[in-house]
């Protein structure tokens, strides 16, 4: 899909469609609907009234224009109060037109540009998330259909503004925030489809076959640890928790380094690719079992991210580190009871095969610190419990203080991802204590996300600026809503791209 910048008169702009936002408190819907409503006869207006829209995010209202003009539909969009529109309302507004442009088969749309007041909606961010939101909000997962296969018939969108808009700034600004837009939206949506695949399809071996593939066309280097190379690095906890599934465990590790040889920031992603978690024989319900080719959604986090960073090339040193693994029951799975000892030598017993992802990571982990990171972060899809405590949409953050601290929030704030804080909580540690071995891997029944992290803790060095992100519950969405589709959402990626923005920036 091409974006263009548009600064001519809306109703003579080469579209079949044009979106607008508008503001709940704004007197006469704001300066562009009010222009085209009277020169439209009021009849956007009128459209409105009849639907009782007011402005509201998530309402939208389609007017249908009498035939003469190439021009044959305006979609309203609604934003919310002004004061509380940012990037996040910029990039769903216009994932809802792409969304809609696709569903009345524009293929091509002008898209009215919408201030924020926010300091963080800074223009270059708004002409950002606007692009993110177009590419995010046209796509589909369509690779296994053989029928029906509808991709969205948007093929340019020309981003509507007045020079008013722009106080200033360069069109090749605005042009490179749009493709910046369009770049990290390609690595959420790498994301998505990694997600979005079955685990028949998605295996440990075929996750690495993807990440050789994505390393090859865009310069990353890439190396694949089978379990031979894993059992020479004592990784057993990761070869016990696969060793119940015909299909073999792998270790995967990209990388990217800027050219030139300068002290660089070194930023080590970690994500959790169960290509698909059975629960082993502490078996899931079948209802439990569902959805769970979804809980390899930390390293699709990470595959997305190394996608849009190499295509960005920030100054920064960055590598990805992937624990693939599928965990299933059978005469060779591990036991509860069992008692194993990975990387670091730290005795682990095993009460509960489901709590796997720790078990996973614990060597990942290990391997990443050996990169030698300034900054160590691991995403997740660790526990239900996380889900229980935020919700389904927002994510768990564990963070150390100090520069871990300034530089996650500084992300978070920047990516409009939702999280919330939570803490590395001492009381709890004693949940963690094994009658037999140095720690066990689960707790009681309380604060479940929490032990599930204070066990991860276990394996990082001591002041490293660490991060674990918790995400279960955004990976994956029960309906569409704005730029986010139904099934998987390619969390994380924005916020892990803005860190090496924010790297990029401090160093
Ligand atoms: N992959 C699951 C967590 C999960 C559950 C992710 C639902 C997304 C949706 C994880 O491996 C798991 O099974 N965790 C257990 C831990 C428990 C056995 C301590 C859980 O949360 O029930
Ligand atoms: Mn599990
Ligand atoms: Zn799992």
């Amino acid at each position: 899909m091409k974006l263009a910048l548009y600064t001519d008169d809306l109703l003579d702009v080469d579209a079949s469609l044009v979106s607008v936002g508008v503001f709940s408190d704004e007197p006469d819907r704001g300066l562009t609907f009010a222009d085209l409503n009277r020169r439209l006869d009021g009849m956007l207006e009128q459209a409105c009234r009849d639907e009782d829209f007011s402005g509201r995010p998530g309402q939208s209202v389609i007017v249908n224009l009498p035939p003469g003009r190439e021009l044959r539909r305006v979609a309203v969009f609604g934003l919310g109060e002004r004061k509380a529109f940012d990037g996040e309302g910029a990039r769903s507004y216009a994932g809802a037109a792409a969304r809609w442009a696709g569903r009345v088969g524009a293929s091509s749309m002008a898209l009215g540009f919408v201030h924020a007041e926010e300091a963080e909606g800074s223009t270059l961010g708004l002409f950002q998330a606007l692009a993110e939101g177009l590419h995010l909000g046209r796509y589909r997962y369509d690779e296994l259909r053989t029928r029906e296969v509808k991709a969205s018939p948007l093929e340019a969108v020309h981003v509507a503004f007045s020079a008013d808009d722009v106080h200033g700034l360069r069109g090749s600004d605005l042009r490179d925030a749009l493709d910046r837009g369009g770049l990290i939206a390609r690595g959420v949506m790498t994301a998505r489809d990694l997600i979005n695949a079955p685990a028949n399809v998605l295996t440990p071996v075929e996750l690495a076959e993807r990440a050789k593939r994505m390393a090859k066309a865009h310069e990353l280097s890439c190396k694949i640890l089978t379990p031979r190379d894993m059992e020479r690095q004592n990784m057993h906890l990761h070869l016990g928790v696969g060793q119940g599934s015909r299909n073999e465990p792998r270790l995967i590790h990209l990388a990217y380094e800027p050219a030139g040889k300068k002290n660089r920031p070194v930023l080590v992603l970690v994500g959790k690719g169960l290509t698909f978690d059975a629960g082993g024989l502490s078996i899931k319900t079948s209802e439990g079992m569902m959805e769970m080719k979804i809980d390899m959604g930390g390293a699709a986090a990470v595959m997305g991210a190394m996608h849009a960073i190499a295509a960005l090339k920030p100054d920064v040193v960055v590598h990805g580190v992937i624990g693939a693994a599928e965990n299933m029951p059978d005469g060779n799975a591990i036991r509860p009871g069992d008692v194993i000892k990975g990387k670091r030598g730290i005795s682990v017993e095993i009460l509960n095969t489901d709590a796997e992802g720790r078990l996973v990571l614990a060597d990942t982990l290990a391997y990443a610190q050996d990169l030698g990171p300034d900054y160590l972060v691991d995403l997740a899809t660790l526990t239900g419990a996380c889900m229980v405590a935020l919700g389904r949409q927002r994510s768990a953050a564990y963070y150390r203080e100090g520069p871990m601290q300034a530089l996650f929030e500084k992300a978070w704030a920047k990516s409009g991802e939702l999280f919330w804080r939570l803490p590395l909580a001492r009381e709890l540690k004693d949940q963690l204590k094994s009658d037999v071995a140095d720690i066990k891997n689960i707790g009681d029944r309380w604060g479940g996300s929490i032990t599930a992290a204070l066990f991860l803790e276990e394996f990082i060095d001591s002041e490293l600026p660490w991060a674990h992100l918790d995400i279960a519950g955004p990976v994956f969405a029960a309906a569409e809503n704005g730029h986010i589709p139904k099934g998987g959402t390619g969390f994380g990626v924005r916020t892990l791209v803005a860190m090496c923005d924010q790297l990029q920036t401090q160093s």
